[in-house]
C-alpha cells in the first residue's frame, strides 16, 4: 500500500521529484502488532491505518460500505473489519503466516507486521518478530496481563526486539480508571525485567473510541506520556542494519571476460565504500575494495538490501557461498554452537537425526547434540525435555559438518539466525538463534595412525563394508545375517555381527522405543559400525532401523561402497504369524506401546542394494544371495 497525505498530493502534482525524495529520506520504523482479535488488535491496525490516513480511498468507501452490511458498532465505521478481511482469505485455503502492511505519515514510513493472535502460532509471531524494531503488545484492560502477554514478550524479546509498546486497551470499559492502568503497568514491568528491553512505553487507550490513537485524549488526563502515533513517528530504535559491521554473502562470482572480476550479492548488514579493507571468510583472506558496481553504474557507498557487485585491489580466491566481511570487524567461525531453536513441524525434533542447517549464504548438515533444556514460553521457566514439538523453544547444542561464519544473533540478527530442513521433505522444521560457540572440540584432532583401513583390509584380503538389515521385528534380519555370518566365517573373512537385541543389552541400555530413542539407537550404532569398517571388518548390522533418514546418515558415515542395505521385505502378516518371541501378540493387547508395524513407522528402503523376502524364499536362499552380491563386488577376492 503506498500512500497519500493531502499534503504529498500537492507536492506530487507540483513537484515530483521533490516528493520522492522527501519520501526517500523519511526513515522507516518496522513494527510488529501482538495481541487477538478479543483485545482489539484488527481495531487497533485498523484505526491506526484510518486515522493517519495509511488508507488507499478505495480501501476507505469498501470499508464504510461493508461496515454497513456486516459492522458490529452502530454507524461508527468498523475498523475490524479492515483487518479480519485477511481472516476470510485464510478460510479461502490462503496461508497467510504474516500479513505485512506498508504505511507512511509525513514524518516516517511503517511496515506493519500482523500475525494471527491463536495462541499457538509461536511460528508466525516469530516470523514477524525477526524483522521488526519494535513491538506493540495489546493487553486488555480488563483482563490484565495474560499469559499470552507473556508469550508474546519472549518471543519478541528472544528474536531481538529492544523497544516495545504495552497498549492497554479497552480503557473506555474500565472509565480510564488510572489506577488500573498503573495496576497493570507495574504487573508488567515486573514481569519483564529480565526481558532485555531497551524501552517499555505503556498508553492507556481505546481503539475503538480512537483514545491515544493518533492524538491525546481528554479522557486520560492523567496519562503524561504520548499518543501510539505520535510516539511510533518519532521512536528512536538503535541497531539499525546499517549500523552493524559490514557483510555481504557472495551469491556468484562474475567473470564475463578475462579482465573482470567482480563478487555479486545482496548487502545483508553495514555499509561499505571503496578502499574500505575486507575479509572474506571462510579463507580469512584480505584485500580492499576497488569498486563498488550497480545495473546503474558505480557507488560511492552500499548498505544493506543492495543488490551489488564488488570488485577488489588483489586477485584472492572467492567462490560462491564465501561471506565478505568488514577487515577491522570479521564474523566468527565455528562448527559447534548453542542456539536457541523455535521448533515448527508437527513431527517432533530429534537429537541426533541429521537435518540441514541453512543461513544467509550456506547450507551445511547438523545435528542437534544436546537439548539443553526447553522453556516454558509462558512463564520463562526452563524445563528438561527429550526433544522440541511445535511451536517449543529450546536451547540447544549443535554438531555442524562443516564451520561456517556467523555472528551471534544478538549482535547481528542476519548473520546469526538460520533456518532447518528435514532433508526428505525439504521443509523448513525449525528456525534458530545462535547464541554462541563451542569451542570445545578445538584441540581433539583426526590422528593419522600408520596402521590405517587399507592396511588393516588388506592383510584380511577383504574389502570392509557394513551389511545393514533393515525391516520388522520376525521379518528374519537376524537369521538371515547369523547365516551369512557363518559363511563368511568358514570363508576364512573376518566379520562382527551387530544385533538389535543384543546392543541394547550394553551400550544402548538406557534406550526405549520412542521415536526420538529409535533415532538415536540407530545413530550409535551407525558410529559403532563405521569403526568396524575402519578395523577392517564385513560388519553385519540387524537392526528394525525403521527412519530413512538414519539409514542415511550410516550410509553417508561411510565411503561409496562401504554401505550395502539388505532389505529384508518380509510383510507384515507373515512377521506377526510367526510372532517368534509373542510380542505381535502383546502389542496388539496393548501391552506393548510404539511397536513397530502395529503403532509406531516403518519406512520401507527405496534404493536398498538387496532386497529378499523371507515369506518367498528360505533364509539359506536369502544368504546366497548375499554372499554373491559381495562376490561379485569385489568385496571377498582381494
Ligand atoms: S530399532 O527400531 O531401534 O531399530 P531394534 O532393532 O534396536 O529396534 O530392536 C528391535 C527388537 O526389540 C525387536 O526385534 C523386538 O525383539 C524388541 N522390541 C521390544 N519392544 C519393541 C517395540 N516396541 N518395537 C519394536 N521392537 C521391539
Amino acid at each position: 500500500m503506498s500512500v497519500t497525505l493531502e499534503a504529498d498530493k500537492k507536492l506530487i502534482s507540483e513537484d515530483v521529484v521533490a516528493y520522492l525524495a522527501a519520501h526517500e529520506k523519511k526513515s522507516m520504523l518496522r513494527f510488529i502488532t501482538c495481541g487477538s482479535v478479543d483485545d482489539g488488535k484488527s481495531t487497533l491496525i485498523g484505526r491506526l491505518l484510518y486515522d493517519s490516513k495509511l488508507l488507499y480511498d478505495d480501501q476507505v468507501s469498501a470499508l464504510e460500505r461493508d461496515t454497513k452490511k456486516h459492522g458490529t458498532q452502530g454507524d461508527k465505521i468498523d475498523f475490524a473489519l479492515l483487518v479480519d478481511g485477511l481472516a476470510a482469505e485464510r478460510e479461502l485455503g490462503i496461508t497467510i503466516d504474516v500479513a505485512y502492511r506498508y504505511g507512511s505519515t509525513e514524518k516516517r514510513k511503517f511496515i506493519v507486521a500482523d500475525t494471527p493472535g491463536h495462541e499457538q502460532y509461536t511460528r508466525n509471531m516469530a516470523t514477524g518478530a525477526s524483522t521488526a524494531d519494535l513491538a506493540v503488545i495489546l493487553v486488555d484492560a480488563r483482563r490484565g496481563v495474560l499469559t499470552q502477554t507473556r508469550r508474546h514478550s519472549y518471543i519478541v524479546s528472544l528474536l531481538g526486539i529492544r523497544n516495545v509498546v504495552i497498549a492497554i486497551n479497552k480503557m473506555d470499559l474500565v472509565d480510564y480508571s488510572e489506577d488500573r492502568f498503573n495496576e497493570i503497568e507495574a504487573e508488567y514491568r515486573a514481569f519483564a525485567k529480565d526481558l532485555g528491553f531497551e524501552s517499555i512505553v505503556c498508553i492507556p487507550m481505546s481503539a475503538l473510541e480512537g483514545d491515544n490513537i493518533t492524538t491525546k485524549s481528554a479522557n486520560t488526563r492523567w496519562h503524561n506520556g504520548p499518543a501510539l502515533l505520535p510516539y511510533l513517528e518519532t521512536v528512536k530504535v538503535r541497531g539499525t542494519l546499517t549500523e552493524k559491521p559490514f557483510r555481504m554473502p557472495v551469491q556468484w562470482v562474475n567473470r564475463p571476460n578475462l579482465d573482470f572480476r567482480g563478487f555479486s550479492g545482496t548487502v545483508a548488514t553495514g555499509t561499505i565504500k571503496p578502499g574500505d579493507e575486507i575479509v572474506v571468510l571462510p579463507a580469512a583472506k584480505r584485500s580492499k575494495v576497488k569498486t563498488i558496481i550497480t545495473m546503474d553504474g558505480e557507488l560511492a557507498e552500499a548498505s544493506p538490501d543492495m543488490a551489488v557487485t564488488i570488485t577488489l585491489e588483489d586477485e584472492i580466491d572467492i567462490s560462491r557461498g564465501d561471506i565478505i566481511c568488514a577487515g577491522n570487524a570479521p564474523a566468527e567461525q565455528s562448527d559447534q554452537f548453542a542456539a536457541h531453536l523455535l521448533w515448527m513441524a508437527e513431527d517432533e525434533l530429534f537429537p541426533g537425526r541429521q537435518y540441514l542447517l541453512k543461513t544467509a549464504n550456506r547450507i551445511v548438515p547438523v545435528t542437534v547434540t544436546e537439548l539443553k533444556h526447553k522453556v516454558n514460553v509462558n512463564t520463562l521457566e526452563h524445563m528438561s525435555g527429550k526433544t522440541l514439538e511445535l511451536n517449543e523453544v529450546g536451547f540447544c547444542n549443535l554438531n555442524l559438518a562443516h564451520p561456517i561464519a556467523f555472528d551471534p544473533y544478538t549482535e547481528n540478527r542476519r548473520t546469526g539466525s538460520f533456518i532447518l530442513i528435514d532433508r526428505r521433505t525439504n521443509s523448513t522444521i525449525g528456525a534458530g538463534l545462535i547464541d554462541f560457540s563451542l569451542r570445545r572440540a578445538k584441540n581433539v584432532h583426526w590422528q593419522d595412525l600408520d596402521v590405517n583401513k587399507e592396511v588393516r583390509a588388506s592383510v584380511k584380503h577383504q574389502r570392509p563394508c557394513v551389511l545393514w538389515f533393515t525391516g520388522l521385528s520376525g521379518s528374519g534380519k537376524s537369521t538371515v545375517a547369523n547365516l551369512v555370518e557363518k559363511r563368511l566365517h568358514d570363508m576364512g573373512r573376518h566379520t562382527y555381527t551387530l544385533d538389535g537385541d543384543n546392543v541394547r543389552h550394553g551400550l544402548n541400555k538406557d534406550l526405549g522405543f520412542t521415536d526420538a530413542d529409535r533415532v538415536e539407537n540407530i545413530r550409535r550404532v551407525g558410529e559403532t559400525s563405521k569403526l568396524m569398517v575402519d578395523a577392517g571388518l564385513i560388519v553385519l548390522v540387524s537392526f528394525i532401523s525403521p527412519f530413512q533418514s538414519e539409514r542415511r546418515m550410516a550410509r553417508e558415515l561411510l565411503n561409496d561402497g562401504e554401505f550395502v542395505e539388505v532389505f529384508i521385505s518380509t510383510p507384515l502378516e507373515v512377521c506377526e504369524q510367526r510372532d517368534v518371541k509373542g510380542l505381535y501378540a502383546r502389542a496388539r493387547r496393548g501391552e506393548i506401546k510404539n511397536f513397530t508395524g502395529i503403532d509406531s513407522d516403518y519406512e520401507a528402503p527405496t534404493a536398498a542394494e538387496l532386497n529378499l523376502n523371507t515369506a518367498d524364499i528360505p533364509a539359506e536362499d536369502a544368504a546366497t544371495s548375499i554372499v554373491e552380491y559381495l562376490q561379485e563386488n569385489g568385496y571377498l577376492n582381494v
